[in-house]
């Protein structure tokens, strides 16, 4: 399977049920090659082969996701061992059953010497190089260590990892992985350790295998204990369950916890608690007669994709959203799922009318994880992008190199209205006291005011009628809204929320042409001209103000008096200009300067404050604790200043005495 399947799990576990009763009836059919005469995994080469001391086993699994799966296995078990009505119940220990893949810890004299794959469950592979990155796994154990020690257990990784990993996948145009079992066994089975170190992998300690020289407790739970003392990471959500009664109550808390988890399950697992008893029940082919698997409803499924719709998020981004024939994943029907984006979806070649795999886990957004069978060869996508936005009709567009499409009417899209009012009262944009996303959600969920502009028409009495708006705040928004009018140019321009246009854009494009008008109309080219802008920006800025929404959204932001000095923040000359031409990059915290009084002293003085280090950063300047860009500077040869060396720059007559000041640092 190569750790990548592709039907889910509880597809693969009907088919594999409806294969054995096949081979069960006809036992002529059954081939030493079938699946069901093999445990698990296939070797990979890279890897050497280890055969483990004790054959690694696998527990029955429980399809049966209600209650009657424990009861059932109870009374087996107690059937087994002979057990009356009147006899008191069997003492169970009770885990959660990890979704990763299942390792074999090998400590001699307390120190880890091997660590191994299940593999088929007699042979294994050697991954001792990857397994020795998770910080969780102790190389020494605590305590006093037997001669030999193995400990088993499930390496995984948690939800917000896989999130965080295939956000970085994504944003790379990578391939994505479809589950964090997926991800952690491509992890595990990585050929190259640096690659495997890179992907954040967990453990769980949950049984032993060979044992040499140490008294073992004579229960499970016990054991766990043991190996817990070890210093090995065992998993707190675990009980001692008495009778039945005991597993139900477990499946029922962990049930409802489930989604809670930081990682996925599958199941909970039963094991008889008393390793007495557990010898006595034995084993049937490769199954322990005392430990059972309880599923919970599975967390992929199949379904059919009918119709892709797209959803224009907060920022504008509009994300391709499947509309699924329903289906029962993860405990709740999901008939909507998302495809990430367009590129994702073509990769996993997916096409309205597929059969696809459906994912939700925990409180992640369902998704479609792939099609079955996998991607197809000559595979035509039947579904484009729009280009223009389904909520507002302005133009649709893809930065460059960039994987989203977004909707470029930033200030008139409905979807994107609260992020672009709360933006645009910013400290650093209109800075309109008393206008916070609690206010916004509001005015706008209330209907208050729909556009941008019309926030500039809210009066005391229209605003006194909003639940929990006293006179005294709404007259405090009114002042705020009226003090806000008096802007400039930067701070409006950064207000509009262009993509790509932060304030140091914003300063240098007022700086370079002076005008709101003539920024509005500037081509590509002119724009270009502006130091630090490049093609991404500048098309953005273009494409911005191509849509008349936003220009009329810019218009009546004006005429309800929304002024500023045009020409204001173009360079004045006359004020001395020490830092001309310098980028300089702040870290750390300084002695006496805020960020922002550092930064508006640096621009004052002609530098440019910059957010992050290069080769063509002029000075770093590093207060306390300062971080990596600090250990860049080092490593670029970037003199570094603190705030003292800083003071002096900004008091030079001009940009020579700053550049010899460098040649001391
Ligand atoms: S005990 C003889 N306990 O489930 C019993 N297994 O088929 C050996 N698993 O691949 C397994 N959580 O990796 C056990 N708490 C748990 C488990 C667990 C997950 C996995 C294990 C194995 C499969 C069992």
């Amino acid at each position: 399977m190569l750790d990548a399947p592709e039907v889910p799990d509880a597809e693969y576990d009907r088919l594999f049920g409806e294969l054995q009763a096949l081979e069960a009836a006809h036992p002529e059919l059954l081939t030493p090659d079938s699946p069901t005469q093999r445990v698990l995994g296939q070797l990979l080469a890279g890897f050497a082969p280890v055969r483990h001391a004790v054959a690694m086993l696998s527990i029955r699994t429980e399809t049966d996701t209600e209650a009657s799966g424990a009861i059932n296995f109870d009374a087996r078990v107690r059937r087994e061992l002979g057990l009356g009505d009147e006899a008191p119940p069997v003492v169970y220990a009770a885990e959660l059953k990890f979704d990763g893949l299942a390792i074999n810890l090998r400590y001699e004299q307390g120190v880890l010497v091997q660590a191994a794959t299940r593999g088929d469950g007699e042979t294994g592979e050697d991954v001792t190089q990857n397994i020795r990155t998770i910080g969780q796994i102790p190389l020494r154990l605590q305590g006093s260590a037997p001669p030999v020690l193995e400990v088993r257990g499930e390496v995984f990784m948690r939800r917000d990892q896989f999130e965080r990993l295939n956000e970085r996948q994504r944003e790379r145009g990578d391939k994505t992985f479809v589950n964090p079992r997926n991800a952690a066994a491509g992890a595990v089975r990585q050929l190259d350790p640096a690659i495997a170190a890179r992907r954040p992998l967990s453990f769980f300690a949950y049984g032993l295998g060979e044992v040499q020289g140490w008294a073992q407790p004579d229960t499970h739970s016990a054991t766990l204990d043991a190996i817990e003392a070890f210093g090995l990471p065992v998993c707190a959500d675990r009980t001692v369950a008495n009778g039945a009664d005991g597993l139900v109550a477990f499946h029922r808390a962990i049930g409802a916890a489930r989604d809670a988890l930081p990682f996925d399950i599958d199941g909970v697992v039963y094991k008889v608690n008393s390793l007495a008893l557990q010898q006595r029940l034995g084993f049937v082919t490769r199954e322990p007669r005392w430990a059972v698997a309880h599923k919970y409803p599975a967390q992929e499924q199949m379904t059919t994709l009918e119709r892709i719709e797209i959803q224009v998020g907060r920022t504008g981004k509009l994300t391709p959203v499947a509309k699924l024939a329903p289906v029962f994943v993860g405990g709740t029907t999901v008939s909507n799922a998302t495809l990430h984006n367009l590129f994702e979806l073509r990769r996993k070649g997916v096409r309205v009318g597929d059969t696809v795999i459906v994912r939700r886990a925990g409180d992640v957004i369902p998704e479609v994880v792939g099609r079955v069978p996998g991607p197809r060869a000559g595979y035509v996508p039947n579904f484009r992008m729009p280009r223009i936005c389904p909520v507002c009709g302005s133009a649709a567009r893809r930065e460059l190199g960039g994987m989203d499409y977004r909707c470029t009417g930033g200030l008139f899209c409905g979807a994107q209205r609260k992020q672009a009012m709360l933006h645009f009262a910013g400290r650093r944009a209109m800075d309109i006291e008393g206008l916070g996303d609690k206010l916004v959600d509001q005015l706008v969920d209330s209907g208050l005011i729909r556009t941008l502009p019309e926030l500039y028409t809210l009066g005391v009495a229209k605003l006194s009628a909003l639940d929990r708006m006293g006179e005294k705040s709404a007259a405090n928004l009114v002042a705020g809204l009226e003090k806000s009018k008096q802007a400039t140019l930067p701070r409006f321009l950064y207000a509009l929320g262009i993509r790509q246009v932060g304030e140091t854009t914003a300063k240098d494009l007022a700086k370079h042409f002076g005008s709101l008008d003539r920024i509005m109309d500037a081509s590509v080219e002119q724009l270009l001209q502006v130091p630090d802008v490049g093609p991404i920006v500048a098309q953005s800025i273009r494409t911005f103000f191509d849509q008349p929404h936003n220009r009329e959204v810019v218009e009546q932001l004006r005429a309800a008096g929304i002024h500023w000095a045009e020409g204001e923040g173009a360079v004045d000359s006359a004020a001395p200009q020490p830092l001309a031409g310098k980028t300089l990059v702040l870290t750390g915290t300084l002695p006496t300067l805020s960020r922002d009084e550092a930064k508006a002293l640096i621009e004052a003085a002609g530098g440019k404050a910059a957010g992050s280090v290069s080769k063509k950063t002029s000075f770093v300047v590093a207060g306390e604790e300062a971080g990596s860009k600090l250990d860049k500077a080092r490593e670029l040869g970037v003199p570094v200043l603190d705030e003292a060396g800083l003071r002096a720059l900004l008091a030079a007559p001009s940009g020579g005495a700053a550049t010899e000041m460098t040649a001391s640092d």
